[in-house]
């Protein structure tokens, strides 16, 4: 059975011991709202559903993911995991550089005041419009394919300048565990095609100045992302040196988990701290003087995000308490069953106030859909609630509005606030 929360006031310390109840998932820095805060948000947004991001959660993520990090390796953060402008300016203040991968993303991240050369455009399979949004602006971009890198090319001498071209390097994700099977993907220039993507950027007003070998997400065990960190920087080293490549960028991908359902295994950030400056993985070697750069995205925007939601109605059916709120999986589509019911058990969700303190008992919380997959949380303790009163989600600030099917049923967009 899951457990409610208790109501706490302010931010949970980064430094505080994961203690079971408010910390189930080891997911601290997490945020925690009085009750008399959580309302003045709700009535600053104007209502709920509600998104609030805390700044000050947002400094304390990106402080832990640095010091799990190679030591010295800059820190980029990927919008992807939660694009919100204001959540993106804050962040531009505590990161060193962004990842973006639309010209929409771009443009956020160009308005937070973080430095085009700080920025890396990277997708898969990128457009002749959006080659063309990215080398205008002068940010990196990532070449996947032959053809991208012809395509950059082109797009490099039609705009007459140059540009900073980085290739992204198929590289298999490993197995959750140390020693388990890795997973192929569609990601990168593979080995086959590397020296055709290297002649056609040589050829080029590109400088391939650049690797990046993103290894997944999602990945909790220290052994497995250290493992994973340090194949990536053996393998950009092996490239550099067979392509006698001179590069200045290296980015060896991220991968720390966001838990935040309750069956979710914690990130061992212990297991992840740096003991030490450790050995520079540049000095002397074919990596000569690169920036080593870690990407990450849920790891930190998802601690510091809540969402708060109104209860609409409360009924019995065959027993089972349904407590039925205002946000849904169009709001929180992690919340939903396609992505959080296969065995990951359940959401963080507490009522924001405690009327009866004694009182707790099994609660199944669904959305306003008309839909069956909208069950944002089976069987977790809740307090006596009943209409208008708030529940609060915990750890969703990664991957929320934007991953969410928001235009499903044609209903009001859900609101996002930074505090
Ligand atoms: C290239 C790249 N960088 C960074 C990220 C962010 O990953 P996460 O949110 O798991 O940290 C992703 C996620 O898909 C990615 O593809």
């Amino acid at each position: 059975m899951r457990t409610d929360h208790a109501a706490g006031a302010g931010l949970a310390s980064a430094a505080a011991p994961a203690t079971g109840l408010g910390d189930p998932v080891g997911m601290l820095p997490t945020v925690e709202l009085a009750p008399r805060q959580a309302r003045l948000l709700m009535h600053r947004a104007g209502g709920t559903p509600v998104y609030a991001y805390s700044r000050a959660a947002l400094r304390q993520t990106v402080d832990r993911v640095r010091a799990a990090s190679i030591p010295g390796a800059e820190i980029y953060y990927s919008l992807k995991a939660n694009p919100h402008p204001g959540v993106v300016t804050a962040l531009a203040s505590l990161v060193d550089g962004f990842d973006v991968c639309s010209p929409g993303e771009l443009e956020t991240a160009l308005n937070s005041g973080m430095p085009p050369e700080k920025l890396l455009f990277t997708g898969p399979a990128k457009s002749a419009g959006e080659a063309a949004a990215a080398l205008a602006v002068g940010v990196a971009v990532t070449v996947e394919s032959p053809r991208q890198a012809a395509l950059f090319s082109e797009t490099a001498r039609r705009l007459g300048g140059g540009g900073q071209a980085v290739v992204r390097v198929n590289t298999p994700y490993p197995g959750r565990t140390s020693g388990a099977a890795t997973s192929p993907n569609q990601f990168g220039v593979s080995a086959e095609d590397t020296a055709e993507v290297v002649r056609v950027l040589r050829a080029s007003p590109l400088s391939l100045s650049g690797l990046q070998l993103f290894w997944g997400s999602q990945y909790s065990d220290a052994e497995v992302i250290r493992a994973a960190r340090n194949a990536a920087l053996d393998r950009a080293a092996s490239l550099a040196d067979e392509f006698g490549l001179s590069l200045d960028f290296v980015s060896v991908g991220g991968g720390i988990a966001m838990p935040w359902c309750d069956r979710d295994p914690a990130v061992d950030w212990e297991g992840l701290r740096s003991d030490g400056p450790g050995p520079d993985p540049t000095a002397g070697g074919p990596l000569g003087s690169a920036t080593v750069v870690c990407e990450y995205g849920r790891s930190i925007v998802g601690p510091a995000g809540v969402l708060l939601t109104s209860v609409l109605d409360v009924k019995t059916i065959d027993s089972r308490r349904y407590v039925l709120v205002d946000a849904g999986m169009n709001h929180v589509m992690i919340a939903s069953r396609l992505v959080a019911g296969a065995g990951r058990g359940e959401p963080l969700v507490r009522a924001v106030d405690r009327k009866d303190p004694g009182a707790l008992s099994p609660a199944v919380v669904t959305g306003p859909l008309c839909s069956q997959l909208d069950v944002l949380a089976r069987d977790v303790l809740l307090p006596t609630v009943d209409v208008g009163d708030a529940l609060m989600f915990s750890g969703v600030g990664a991957y929320g509005p934007t991953f969410s099917p928001s235009a499903f049923l044609s209903r009001d967009e859900v609101k996002e606030i930074v505090f």
